[in-house]
């Protein structure tokens, strides 16, 4: 479609169809805070480089003569059936970003059957998205996980029943790493408001603010303080119950088997030993993350143990992907590499930034096509084929 609206003159795309232009195009557009806060990394940002290093350490040996005109991007996982492995990763506060906030990239994911994953920092709450998307709209849940177990066993009880499939705990921001970005600019959307819209709408949290304002003797008479009476102090509140801090151990994902029915899968895992244990402590799945580059600066690249990962516990549990996807061509090496899905944070946001949901859907509709073709210039018919994949593979590093 975008070559043929080219050709004959089509209306222009709202995003540029050039990954390496994206981000430029979203910092003239975008409010400076929250293009920084989507564009930074931790620390110099040696772990968000390393990410997109290690796509090109990866190069592809594509075959000829193999017609894959019928190729197939379905993937199954976790028993359902979704039209390709591109998923939206978790990203919270998008309405710092653009006013269509989570509202309008879920349509845009709903639109082109992407798996949408709510994150718990969201701006629009679990409740309003599943509204505004409806039942058939594939989604999943992100959990930061809560201190208090009745807080969780609240957020995951939503989630459900607003027909979240899937629950991904994300392990490695129990606290906010070193950002230096925001950290200059003084910018923490959290403080302001943005990411609480999953607080401020849960019963448990209202309680439990409210107990606390009480005891802290801020209460007139009889009516309850709600998160809506101080922002400010409500969104603080909400960051110290929903980040768990160092206190969680491995045993601990009982808890969360206590409260959620469905398949768990483990965000943030980049060691070989972690994915593991994730697997001794009954995930269902993991995805292979340093988010982004997001957290501990200095850490390894998740292409880069991925194909480790993938053979010690492949097999037996589903392995997702992210971090540093910008291109047809990435995904498929991350794909032929072992993982079954593929994850795609900062491109989406940057559309959004751009062009509100028409934005982010025209990124995410140029990295299927991106995708689709690739497969086809490499001959590759279907996925997940790993052994297919791995022959096409050359690591010049190796
Ligand atoms: C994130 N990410 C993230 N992850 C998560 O589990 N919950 C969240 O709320 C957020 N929020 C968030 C905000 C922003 C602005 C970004 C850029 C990222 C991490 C995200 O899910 C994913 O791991 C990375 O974005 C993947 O890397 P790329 O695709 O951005 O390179």
């Amino acid at each position: 479609t975008i070559y043929r609206n080219k050709l004959l003159g089509g209306e222009a795309p709202p995003t540029t169809t050039d990954p390496s232009l994206l981000e430029k195009q979203a910092k003239e557009v975008m409010p400076e805070e929250g293009f920084n806060y989507v564009a930074g990394g931790a620390g110099e940002g040696s772990t968000m480089e390393a990410n997109r290093l290690a796509f090109r350490q990866w190069k592809l040996i594509p075959r000829m003569m193999r017609p894959a005109l019928d190729r197939d991007m379905r993937v199954e996982l976790f028993g359902h059936t979704y039209e390709s492995p591109l998923l939206m990763a978790p990203v919270g506060v998008m309405s710092a970003y653009h006013q269509d906030k989570e509202l309008g990239v879920a349509s845009a994911c709903a639109d082109l059957r992407v798996p949408f994953i709510i994150s718990t920092a969201a701006s629009s709450s679990i409740e309003e998205i599943a509204e505004h998307v409806g039942n058939e709209a594939p989604r999943w849940f992100q959990l930061y996980w809560p201190r208090s177990e009745s807080l969780t066993a609240s957020l995951l009880k939503r989630a459900r029943a607003s027909g979240c499939k899937v629950l991904v705990v994300t392990l490695d921001t129990f606290t906010m790493a070193w950002r230096p970005r925001d950290l200059d600019l003084g910018y923490l959307p959290f403080v302001l408001g943005e990411g609480n819209a999953n607080g401020f709408s849960d019963p448990e949290f209202r309680k439990m603010f409210a107990r606390a304002q009480k005891d802290k003797g801020n209460q007139d008479g009889d009516e309850e303080i709600t998160p809506d009476d101080n922002v400010i102090e409500a969104s603080l509140h909400w960051i110290s119950e929903a980040f768990s801090g160092e206190a969680r151990r491995w045993e601990d994902i009982a808890i969360l088997k206590r409260h959620w029915d469905g398949p768990i899968v483990l965000k943030g895992i980049v060691s070989v030993e972690d994915a593991k244990l994730a697997l001794k402590h009954g995930a269902d799945g993991i995805v292979v993350s340093n988010h982004g580059g997001r957290q501990l600066d200095g850490s390894i690249a998740s292409l880069e143990v991925l194909p480790e990962i993938v053979d010690a516990v492949g097999g037996k549990m589903t392995v997702l992907f992210d971090s540093g996807v910008r291109t047809g061509a990435d995904a498929m090496k991350a794909l032929c590499l072992g993982a079954k899905g593929v994850l795609v944070g900062r491109p989406v946001i940057y559309g959004l930034g751009i062009a509100g949901k028409e934005g982010a859907k025209n990124v995410l509709a140029g990295l299927l096509a991106d995708l689709h073709q690739s497969m086809g210039l490499a001959g590759i018919k279907l996925y997940p084929r790993a052994t297919e994949g791995r022959l096409t593979f050359h690591n010049s590093h190796k």
